[in-house]
Parts: structure tokens; sequence; C-alpha cells
């Protein structure tokens, strides 16, 4: 079978990596998250105070970005890359509600986005990847084999990012959460540089109504086609 470039995109918390990391898996394929690195980056700027809820430096972080190292480490216990910024595991921070709620403003700036895209490019370079985020299919990788744009209702990628959180032992209440999955998606499909938008031949997938497992086998049989 060919090695295929398979692009996710979507809504936030529609499972995009969930099911990235299980087709990954399936096909030993490179999985790619690139919402950690946008992640990344915003702790970054957070740990310099270049961002709070109320202040933006925009300036200080984009002449910081050549100081910015972002690595993904295959963590063979786990089966799947953790993120690395300059050399230190963040996996856990960067998956918190403070970095949630300011993530969408840094992906917004084209400076950041230009550096990150290159890099993602570079890690698709031998095919046999699998990249979710919010422009892979419309300009990380265009060409991509394969393309599905994810989608479920509001309330059900709410109540599963608050699930998810809670479990993890956060303290946070499910307004919260419904705030900061609302406030992303409004803000990353407005903004001017790659808006989060379906490509024109890209495949919807709505899970709302379909379990994990179910998905799963819709997707694989997409793969088939195209390998
Ligand atoms: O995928 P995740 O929800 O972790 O992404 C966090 C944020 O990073 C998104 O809300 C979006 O603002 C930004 N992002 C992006 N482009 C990508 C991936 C993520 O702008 N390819």
């Amino acid at each position: 079978n060919k090695k295929i470039t398979i692009a996710i995109d979507g809504f936030s918390s529609t499972g995009k990596s969930t099911l990235a990391k299980q087709l990954a898996k399936h096909l030993g394929y490179v999985f790619v998250d690139t919402g950690a690195m946008y992640r990344a980056v915003t702790l970054f700027a957070m740990q310099n105070d270049f961002i709070a809820i109320d202040f933006f430096d925009k300036q200080k972080l984009i002449k910081s970005m050549s100081y910015i190292k972002l690595q993904f480490q295959f963590n063979a216990d786990l089966g799947f890359a953790e993120m690395y910024l300059n050399d230190i595991n963040v996996e856990n921070e960067i998956r918190k509600i403070e970095v949630s709620n300011l993530v969408s403003k840094v992906a917004e700036i084209s400076e950041v986005r230009v550096k990150l895209v290159e890099q993602q490019q570079a890690m698709g370079e031998d095919k046999g990847i699998v990249m979710d985020g919010r422009d892979i299919g419309t300009v990380v990788f265009p060409d991509a084999e394969l393309k599905i744009f994810m989608t479920s209702s509001l309330l059900t990628r709410a109540q599963r990012r608050y699930d998810e959180l809670i479990a993890k032992g956060d303290k946070i209440t499910f307004e919260e959460v419904l705030k900061n999955v609302q406030d992303r998606d409004f803000i990353d499909s407005h903004r001017e540089n790659s808006p989060l938008k379906m490509a024109d031949d890209a495949i919807e997938i709505d899970n709302s109504d379909l379990n994990r497992e179910e998905q799963f086998q819709l997707v694989l049989d997409l793969v088939k086609e195209h390998t």
C-alpha cells in the first residue's frame, strides 16, 4: 500500500486528535497534533508575560519566535508523542484552560503561523502522516490525498471536553468550558490568516451520533479508498 497524507480539520473538541491517534496507530503512520504546537507557543508567551487575559504584547512574542524550540517525543508507554517546549515536557500544562483561553489569540498572528506551518510541512515530507488542526487541508497540505472535516453539536463538544478536564482533576465549571469552546470556534473561523474552513475536497463527518468505533471504521474505509 502506498503511504498517504491524511488531514483532519474541524471545530474545537470534535475528537480530531483521538481519531488521528487511532488511525496513526492502526496504519503505522506518524501522528501530529498541530494544536499542541500553538498551545506550546502560547505557554511560552504566558511564561514570559507577553500575554494575559487583558494584555498581549504581540511584537515581543514575534521577536522571540526564534527562541522557541518545539519537538514531539514519542512516549512508548502512552503510545503517542508528547509536546516538548525548549526541551521540557509540557504535555499536561498546554491542555489547561488557562492556555485554551489564550491560544486562539496567538494563533491569529501570521508570523507564528508561518513558522509552525513550515515545521509541519517538513514533518510530512515522507507522507505516512495523520495531522490534525484547523488549516491542514487548506494550507499545510492542500494536496493531501484524504481530508476529513469533523463537526458535532456545540453541547456534545463542550460536554466531552468538560468530562476530559474533570477526569484529569481540573476544577472547572461546564459554563467555563462551553464559553471557551464557543469563543475559540468564533475566533478560529473569523481570523484573517488561515481561518478554519472546510477544504472544497474534504469529507465532512458529523460525529454527534457516532461512537468512537463507528467513526473509526467509517474513516478507515475512506483510507482504503484512497490508498
Ligand atoms: O486542536 P486544539 O484545540 O488543541 O487547538 C488549539 C488552538 O490552536 C485552536 O483553537 C486554534 O486557535 C489553534 N490552531 C490553529 N491551527 C491549527 C491547530 C490549532 O490555529 N492547525
